[in-house]
C-alpha cells in the first residue's frame, strides 16, 4: 500500500481583475498551504481563450496574476509560480485525457452549460474541453490536493474519473512499469499511475458577495466597478466602495442568525471576519447593536490595513515586468522538468516508441 507525495496544485485564469473574492477565496488559502506543502500556482492562460479567443491585453493579464501571487506573499523560489503556455506537456496530456474522458461525462458539466448559453452550436470545443485540459493541468504533475471554489467541485470529481478510467484501462501496462502505487478508492484496491484528486474547499473562505447586491457573487464581470474591491484599487476607492455599498437601515444583530435575511449585513460581516480572521459571531460580539454608520469606517480601515500593502506590492511588482516575465520563466523550467518526467512514462504506458 502506497501513498502518492502530497502536492498542492492550483490555477488562475488571467481574465479580468482579481477582486476581494478571489483573494479571500483562493490567493489566501494558497499562502497558508505553502507553509507545509510543495506548491504550484499556475496562471491558466491556455484556459483564458475559451473565454474569449483574442485578448486586448494578455500579458498584462497574465503579469498581474503573478504579481498578485507574489504581493500575496507566495514565495516563488520554493515553490513553483508559473503560467501554463509554458508547459506545453499540459496540452500534451489534455490530448491523451480527451481520449479518457467520455461524451456523457463532458455533457454533465454545469460550467459549460452556463457558459455556452443557448446557442450551443457556437460555443468552442475549447470551452468544452476545458475540463478535461484543467484535469491535465493537476495530473501532470500527479498531484494530490486542489484547492478551489466550490464552483470547481465537478470538475475535480471529473479529474477523478479521468484519472480512476486510465489506471484501470491502462493497469496491465502500469503494473509492469514499476511505476505505479497501490491505492484503495472507497472498498477498491487500484494500481494507480494517477492520484485521486483531493479538492481543499472549505476553510476560512467566505463567499464574498457584491457590495451593491448581497445575493450575487462578488464577480470581475459585474459592469458596475462600485460592486467589488479589486486587489489593484487604492485607499480612496476602498473607501468610497465600502462606503456606498448597500446595506440596510437596521443596526448589526448580536448573534449569527440575526443575519437571515439581511444579504448586506451578512456579507459585510462577512468580509470583515474574514479580514479580521475571526468568526462572524466574534465579529457580532464587538459590533452587535451598532449601526451601519460605525461598522463601516471599521470595515473601511481593516480593509486598507490588509489590502493596501499588497496593493502597493502588486504596483511596484507591475512597474518592473521583466522581473515578473523572469518569475514565470524560472517557474516554467522547473514545471516542464516535472511534467516531462510524468510524460515520458505516460508514454511509456500507453506504448508510444521514443
Ligand atoms: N477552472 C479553474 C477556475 O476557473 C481554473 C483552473 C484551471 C484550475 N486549471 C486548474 C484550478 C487546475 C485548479 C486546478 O477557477
Amino acid at each position: 500500500m502506497g501513498e502518492f507525495k502530497p502536492l498542492v496544485f492550483s490555477g488562475v485564469q488571467p481574465t479580468g481583475n482579481l477582486h476581494l473574492g478571489n483573494y479571500l477565496g483562493a490567493i489566501r488559502k494558497f499562502v497558508a498551504l505553502q507553509e507545509n506543502n510543495d506548491c504550484m500556482y499556475c496562471v491558466v492562460d491556455l484556459h483564458a481563450l475559451t473565454a474569449q479567443l483574442v485578448h486586448d491585453d494578455m500579458p498584462g493579464q497574465i503579469r498581474s496574476i503573478t504579481a498578485a501571487f507574489l504581493a500575496a506573499g507566495i514565495d516563488p523560489k520554493q515553490h513553483i509560480v508559473f503560467n501554463q503556455s509554458q508547459v506545453p506537456q499540459h496540452s500534451e496530456l489534455a490530448w491523451i485525457f480527451n481520449c479518457v474522458a467520455r461524451l456523457g461525462w463532458m455533457n454533465r458539466m454545469t460550467q459549460f452549460k452556463d457558459k455556452a448559453g443557448k446557442d450551443r452550436e457556437q460555443a468552442s470545443l475549447g470551452l468544452y474541453a476545458y475540463p478535461s485540459l484543467m484535469a491535465a493541468d493537476i495530473l501532470v504533475y500527479r498531484a494530490t490536493h486542489v484547492p478551489v471554489g466550490e464552483d470547481q467541485k465537478q470538475h475535480l470529481e471529473l479529474t477523478r474519473d479521468i484519472a480512476m478510467k486510465f489506471n484501470i484501462d491502462f493497469m496491465d501496462k502500469i503494473r509492469p512499469t514499476g511505476l505505479g502505487i497501490d491505492i484503495t478508492v472507497g472498498e477498491e484496491p487500484v494500481h494507480a499511475y494517477f492520484p485521486m484528486v483531493e479538492p481543499l474547499i472549505d476553510g476560512p473562505a467566505p463567499r464574498v458577495m457584491s457590495l451593491k447586491d448581497g445575493t450575487k457573487k462578488m464577480s470581475k464581470s459585474d459592469p458596475s466597478d462600485l460592486s467589488r474591491i479589486n486587489l489593484m484599487d487604492d485607499a480612496d476607492a476602498i473607501s468610497r466602495k465600502i462606503r456606498k455599498a448597500k446595506t440596510d437601515p437596521d443596526a448589526l444583530p448580536s448573534e449569527v442568525d440575526g443575519l437571515k435575511g439581511r444579504p448586506e449585513a451578512d456579507n459585510l460581516v462577512g468580509i470583515f471576519a474574514a479580514l479580521a480572521d475571526k468568526t462572524k459571531a466574534e465579529v457580532l460580539g464587538e459590533f452587535g447593536g451598532q449601526q451601519f454608520s460605525v461598522f463601516k469606517p471599521a470595515l473601511v480601515d481593516l480593509s486598507i490595513e490588509v489590502l493596501a500593502p499588497i496593493n502597493a506590492e502588486m504596483r511596484r511588482l507591475m512597474a518592473d515586468p521583466s522581473y515578473i516575465d523572469s518569475v514565470l520563466r524560472d517557474g516554467g523550467a522547473r514545471a516542464r522538468e516535472r511534467a516531462e518526467k510524468t510524460m515520458n512514462e505516460v508514454r511509456d504506458i500507453i506504448g508510444f516508441v521514443r
